[in-house]
């Protein structure tokens, strides 16, 4: 089962920061999931629509340019990487899950990744786009269908995976809350990898072991390598 690390390993350092990043290579995660939105004029990692939380300035992220932003720091320390900046600090160490929150793919995600390959060590098959967004997902395997893709869900639905294999996904990540043996075995009867969030607790994670289940998006990755490590293989 592999440890993908959520927002970095966000339990130690500053969700979606080098830092966080930096630690869950450090725990030896098999994957980091980064959130990104596009800017006006760059696209970069960060979770939310508006910045309070994370940097304590008001409004919302979409208004700024990069400019304005590289002033902000989460949580008074931590610069907002953009995604080149992140995908060059990973250098494919490790296997990345570029997760769409804002829209507007046409702006040149696909650019990014390219240069990733190009330039800074990764193969295709290490960058995987995965979104809520269904709608961007085809539009992005339409142009792309080199492209592996993740479909996230926050349901169990009725017909379970088929929506991913009609995304002609690679990946299905479903909440922890949500996600069944029923599920995982409909999903790997498609041939979809099945990766599930956010999950912390070790009973849960044992829990998903025994489901079978490919991966697990966890905040705290250290623990998560521990837990499994003490599984039976
Ligand atoms: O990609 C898995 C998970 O990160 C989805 O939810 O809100 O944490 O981005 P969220
Ligand atoms: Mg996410």
């Amino acid at each position: 089962m592999w440890v993908i690390a959520h927002r970095g390993a966000s339990f130690e350092a500053p969700e979606n920061t080098l830092s966080a990043f930096g630690r869950a290579l450090d725990a030896g995660a098999e994957g980091i999931e980064l959130d990104v939105y596009p800017l006006r004029d760059e696209w970069i990692v960060f979770h939310d629509r508006y910045l309070a939380r994370l940097t304590a300035h008001p409004g919302r992220l979409q208004d700024l340019t990069i400019d304005q932003l590289r002033k902000l720091k989460v949580f008074g320390q931590h610069p907002v990487p953009t995604l080149d900046e992140a995908l060059a600090f990973i250098a494919g160490r490790c296997w990345v899950n570029i997760e769409l929150k804002g829209a507007d793919i046409a702006r040149g995600l696909t650019r990014h990744i390219r240069q990733a390959v190009a330039e800074h060590n990764f193969t295709q098959e290490q960058l995987l786009v995965s979104s809520f967004n269904h709608h961007w997902l085809r539009q992005l395997k339409q142009d792309h269908p080199e492209q592996p893709i993740g479909a996230l869900t926050t349901s169990c639905p009725l017909t379970y995976a088929a929506f991913a294999s009609e995304l002609e996904a690679w990946s299905v990540h479903i909440d922890v809350d949500f996600v069944t043996p029923e599920f995982v075995a409909d999903a790997h009867q498609r041939n979809l990898k099945v990766f599930v969030f956010t999950v912390d607790e070790p009973e849960d994670m044992r829990e998903l072991h025994a489901m079978g289940v490919d991966g697990i998006f966890t905040n705290h990755p250290v623990a998560a390598r521990n837990v499994i490590a003490g599984l039976p293989m």
